[in-house]
C-alpha cells in the first residue's frame, strides 16, 4: 500500500498564550488571562500548524499538525463545543489530504477516544493510544529493569491509554502488583477483576495510595498538576505521560529522592516540523502522533484505535513501528522535565503500606 498523508491534531495546554506563541509569536507576549478569554469565546478557525516532513520520503509533507483553537480546561469544561471544534479540524485536515487523522493530548478525550467520530466516512481517525500503551510499557519495563521492587501504580488506568497499559501488564505478567487509580470505583473494579487474574490487583479512587508503590505511571485526563510531593514514597519512580502534564518541574525541588521521567515519548530522527513546533525537539515525537505517522506511512485506510484500543492493535502497530524502524520509531532516551536523564534502580519503600 501506498504512503496516504497524516494530520495530528494538538491544541493548546494549560498555558495557552505560551502554546499559542508556537503558532504566532507575539500571543506569547499577551496577557495569558486575555488569550484565554478570547480561545475560550472566539468561534476561532483551526490553524495549519506545521507541516510534516519524513527523510527519505520525498520532498512533499507526509502530514500536518493542525490545532485546535481551545484549551485543555475549555475541552475538559466544555466538551460539547470541545468536540464540534474537533470536527472542524477534521475538515480542515481532509482539505490538506490528509486520509488518517490522529487525536493529540485531550481531543482524544473530549471524542470519548475517537468514539463520537466513527461516523466519519471521509476519514480514518485514530487515537494514537495503541502505540502510546505500547511505548510506556516498553518506558515501564526498561526503568524496571531487574529491580526486584516491582510495585506500579497507574493513575488514569480506566482511561483508554490506561486500561490497554494495564492489559498489556497482566499480559506479560511483567509487574508483581497493580494499583488502578481513578475517580470512578465502578470502571476500576471492572478493570481490576480482568486483570487480578494474572497480577495481584489493587484499586483506590485516592491518589495518596500510590505512596505504596515503587513506580507510578500517570495517564490521567486533567489540566492540573495532580501528582504532589506528599503522594509519593522516598525513592519513587514517576512515568509521566500526561499532556498537559499531572507533574510540576516544582516536584523535584520538593522531593529531590524521586524521579520524574517524560514518558509516552519516541525517537524518530528523520522526522522534521516545518512551520511551527509541538514542544518537542526536532526527531522527538509523541507516542500518538507517531502512531498516526505510522498509519499514514502504511497507507492504512479507515478508522484504527477508537475508544480503548486492542491488544491486537498494539500488536500490529509495533509491527508498523519495525517495519518502518529506517526512521526511528522507539522509545526515546529518558528524559525529566525535557532534560536528559539518567535512571536510577527503584529504592526500597520500606516503612510505607
Ligand atoms: N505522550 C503521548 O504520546 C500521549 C498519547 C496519548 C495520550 N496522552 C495523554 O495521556 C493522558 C490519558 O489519555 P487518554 O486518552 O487515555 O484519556 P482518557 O481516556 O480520557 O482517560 C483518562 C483517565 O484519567 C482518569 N482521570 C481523569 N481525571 C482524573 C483525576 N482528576 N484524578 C484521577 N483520575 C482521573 C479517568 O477516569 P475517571 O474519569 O474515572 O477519573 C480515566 O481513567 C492524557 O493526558 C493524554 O493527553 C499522551
Amino acid at each position: 500500500m501506498s504512503a496516504v498523508p497524516f494530520a495530528f491534531l494538538v491544541h493548546p495546554r494549560a498555558r495557552i498564550a505560551e502554546d499559542l506563541a508556537r503558532v504566532w509569536r507575539p500571543l506569547g507576549r499577551l496577557p495569558e488571562g486575555v488569550v484565554e478569554r478570547a480561545v475560550r469565546r472566539l468561534p476561532l478557525p483551526p490553524v495549519s500548524m506545521a507541516r510534516v516532513h519524513l527523510a527519505d520520503e520525498g520532498p512533499e509533507p507526509v502530514g500536518h499538525v493542525v490545532l485546535v483553537p481551545f484549551g485543555a480546561r475549555h475541552l475538559l469544561a466544555q466538551p460539547h463545543e470541545g468536540r464540534s471544534r474537533v470536527e472542524r479540524a477534521i475538515d480542515h485536515a481532509v482539505r490538506l489530504g490528509a486520509g488518517v487523522v490522529g487525536l493529540g493530548a485531550l481531543t482524544a478525550t473530549v471524542t470519548a477516544g475517537g468514539v463520537t467520530l466513527r461516523d466519519r466516512g471521509d476519514v480514518g481517525v485514530t487515537n494514537g493510544n495503541a502505540y502510546t500503551a505500547a511505548v510506556v510499557e516498553d518506558q515501564l519495563l526498561a526503568l524496571l529493569g531487574e529491580s526486584d521492587r516491582r510495585r506500579v501504580a497507574v493513575v488514569g488506568a480506566t482511561g483508554s491509554v490506561g486500561t490497554t497499559l494495564v492489559r498489556l501488564l497482566a499480559r506479560s505478567r511483567s509487574v508483581d502488583e497493580l494499583l488502578l487509580v481513578a475517580r470512578g470505583a465502578a470502571k476500576l473494579d471492572h478493570l481490576a477483576a480482568e486483570t487480578s487474574r494474572r497480577v495481584p490487583t489493587a484499586v483506590s479512587t485516592d491518589l495518596h495510595d500510590v505512596r505504596g508503590s515503587d513506580v507510578v505511571v500517570l495517564l490521567t485526563a486533567s489540566a492540573d498538576a495532580l501528582l504532589r510531593a506528599e503522594h509519593l514514597a522516598p525513592g519513587a519512580l514517576v512515568l509521566d505521560a500526561t499532556q498537559p502534564r499531572n507533574t510540576s518541574p516544582t516536584l523535584l525541588d520538593e522531593r529531590p529522592d524521586v524521579t520524574v521521567l517524560d514518558g509516552g515519548v519516541v525517537a524518530v530522527p528523520d522526522l522534521r516540523l516545518r512551520g511551527g513546533n509541538i514542544g518537542l525537539p526536532q526527531g522527538r515525537a509523541y507516542a500518538c502522533f507517531a502512531e498516526t505517522a505510522l498509519l499514514g506511512l502504511d497507507g492504512h485506510r479507515g478508522h484504527f484505535s477508537l475508544g480503548v484500543p486492542t491488544l491486537d492493535q498494539v500488536d500490529h502497530v509495533r509491527h508498523l513501528a519495525a517495519r518502518f524502524a529506517r526512521h526511528g520509531f522507539a522509545a526515546a532516551p529518558a528524559t525529566s522535565f525535557g532534560r536528559p536523564a539518567t535512571v536510577r534502580e527503584t529504592r526500597p519503600v520500606a516503612g510505607v503500606r
